[in-house]
């Protein structure tokens, strides 16, 4: 639908929070990277994460040469892409590369394989799926003397752990459903997010980088009750006082029919959290969707 045309660039990024969790953006593009040593300034680590598959990073010829990027946050990390040098005579040097994901950034042998590479054609990109493996960081190595590591591309895939959060949750209604990219209405609500009836309930998602949010879409439950969403303020900042829900308001929203997504301009409002937070006693904040559309800024680019 909507997110036909992801633009990986600085000025036009443009986000659909849901589908973060359906492996659609790249958890590397941007971020920090190192690795053991540079042939020179034209193959730094960074390379591999500029979003372009023939700029590339390369070590000298060494004992385990490694690279590594630090997504900043924990992912659940599902696949990684690996896009290998378009040169005959080097595209073999990536054979026995192994994947690591994991916490240790500064101990290799800590984090978990996720895959080795037997071997990727020249100029090529080999998925590897890494099943779920859990860390913020994302180690490639290559064991062995006098060894050479160039990647022309390396791609994250994975949900972002820890992402949403809601102030309580009513059965299985948990706050990861207003984000799992159905809005609810061909499963009526078992899509939906819920808290139980308490003062002041909310709702949180941190979005991966601080984005400027031009519209956030939130979709009200079918199945009853649904005026229960009246005077729910949505609020984007980057500051988690009182969880978040002292950040500016963009909205607050008279009412949603049952069922229906409505949007709400917030005009580049900038922020990293965009909670839904319906003030009062006695309430209860139901979620069949909320979708965030905005552009990124690259202040992770560093
Ligand atoms: C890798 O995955 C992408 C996206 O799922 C797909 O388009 C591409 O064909 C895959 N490449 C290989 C070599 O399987
Ligand atoms: C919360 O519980 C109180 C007391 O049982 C009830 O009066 C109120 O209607 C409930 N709120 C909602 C939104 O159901």
């Amino acid at each position: 639908m909507l997110l036909g045309n992801v633009q990986y660039t600085c000025i036009s990024f443009f986000l659909l929070c849901s589908l973060l969790f359906r492996d659609v953006a790249n958890a590397a593009l941007w971020r920090i990277t190192s690795q053991s040593s540079d042939w020179d300034s034209s193959w730094i680590s960074r390379y591999a994460v500029d979003g372009l598959r023939d700029s590339c990073t390369h070590t000298i010829t060494e004992s385990n040469p490694w690279w590594r990027v630090d997504l900043l946050n924990e992912y659940q990390v599902k696949k990684v892409a690996i896009t290998n040098r378009d040169a005959l005579a080097a595209s073999e040097r990536i054979n026995g590369a192994v994947i690591r994901v994991g916490n240790f950034p500064d101990d290799i042998y800590s984090n978990n394989v996720c895959a080795v590479i037997s071997t990727i054609p020249s100029g090529a990109t080999a998925n590897l799926s890494c099943g779920g493996i859990e860390g913020r960081y994302v180690i490639v190595h290559i064991p062995g003397d006098v060894k050479t590591l160039s990647l022309c591309e390396a791609e994250v895939y994975g949900h972002l752990i820890g992402a949403v959060i809601q102030s309580s949750t009513s059965g299985n209604w948990f706050a990861e459903k207003a984000i799992d990219g159905n809005r609810g209405l061909q499963q009526l609500y078992m899509g939906c997010s819920s808290t139980l009836n308490q003062t002041n309930p909310w709702w949180r998602v941190a979005l991966p980088h601080i984005y400027r949010v031009s519209r956030v879409v939130v979709t009200n439950r079918n199945d009853c009750c649904t005026e229960q969403i009246n005077g729910a303020e949505i609020r984007i900042g980057n500051s988690l006082e009182n969880n978040g829900n002292n950040n500016p308001i963009c909205a607050v929203i008279p009412a949603i029919p049952a069922g229906e997504s409505y949007s709400y301009s917030c005009g580049g409002m900038e922020g990293r959290y965009v909670n839904l937070i319906i003030p009062g006693n006695m309430k209860i904040l139901t979620l069949c969707e909320v979708e965030v559309f905005g552009k990124g800024i690259c202040s992770t680019f560093l």
